[in-house]
């Protein structure tokens, strides 16, 4: 399984790539990297911090409450998500993959090499923005990963391991982040049966052995439905 925003649209955290998902009229791209941190990090704060409170706000959808019940009936369910919201842990999915890490987490933004490298905060608010790293008291920074920074080598193996399957679910991603988008086509190569659930076709649709056009609450509804559950 890979999960993309589209799963937590439904409770009404907004994806990247719409027009509620715009910030101030900023991208995405133009917030999620170090260069815009270094330049602005109050702005870029600001904006992980809009986002964290709307998330705390939300609750699981009836998507993640499927996957969250797949995951304690198949042994071999891994879930690998682009989303740093926490929801499908929320729901109680088991092994899952965060690829690109977690919003709830913080690291230094010097690396001032205190143990642990992250640490989780979920306070909301948080009481100053920017965040002061606790061990050195300099800058601290989202702990998750951005624009042309690497997965963590560990998750990446995780991941692709999770690829050698026989059926790759691929829900709610408009599949034009890499590595996260290569993900679906390295499961195929790998001889698994691949399945997007999408409500909008996307430059990955053609790919896949079947597309299935709706929305992930809705599909995925439908599918253990007539699983039986
Ligand atoms: P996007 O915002 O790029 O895409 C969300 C996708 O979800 C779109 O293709 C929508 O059509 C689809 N969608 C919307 N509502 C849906 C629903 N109810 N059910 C199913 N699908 C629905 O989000 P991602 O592909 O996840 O990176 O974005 C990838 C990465 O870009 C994110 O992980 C984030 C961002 O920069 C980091 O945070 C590092």
């Amino acid at each position: 399984m890979v999960t993309g925003a589209g799963v937590s649209a439904a409770s009404g955290v907004p994806t990247f790539r719409s027009a509620d998902g715009l910030w101030s009229n900023f991208r995405v791209e133009e917030l999620a990297t170090a260069e815009a941190f270094s330049r602005n990090p109050r702005l870029v704060w600001e904006w992980y911090e809009w986002r964290r409170n709307r998330i705390a706000a939300c609750e699981p959808n009836r998507a993640h409450e499927v996957l969250a019940a797949w995951s304690r009936h198949y042994p071999k369910f891994t879930l690998v998500t682009q989303n740093v919201d926490g929801l499908h842990e929320r729901a109680g999915t088991r092994n899952v993959v965060r690829f690109h890490a977690s919003i709830w987490e913080l690291s230094c933004w010097r690396s001032c090499g205190a143990s642990p490298g992250r640490w989780r905060d979920d306070t909301t608010p948080l009481p100053a923005i920017p965040p002061p790293c606790p061990h050195c008291g300099g800058l601290a920074r989202p702990g998750v990963v951005w624009f042309g920074e690497a997965i963590d080598p560990a998750v990446l193996e995780e991941s692709l391991a999770a690829l050698d399957c026989d059926v790759c679910l691929v829900v709610g991603t408009s599949a034009v982040v890499y590595p996260a988008a290569g993900l679906a086509d390295e499961a195929r190569r790998r001889g698994a049966y691949t399945i997007e659930i999408n409500p909008e076709a996307t430059d990955a649709t053609p790919r896949f052995d079947l597309a299935i056009a709706g929305r992930a609450e809705e599909v995925l509804d439908e599918i253990e439905r007539a699983l039986g559950g």
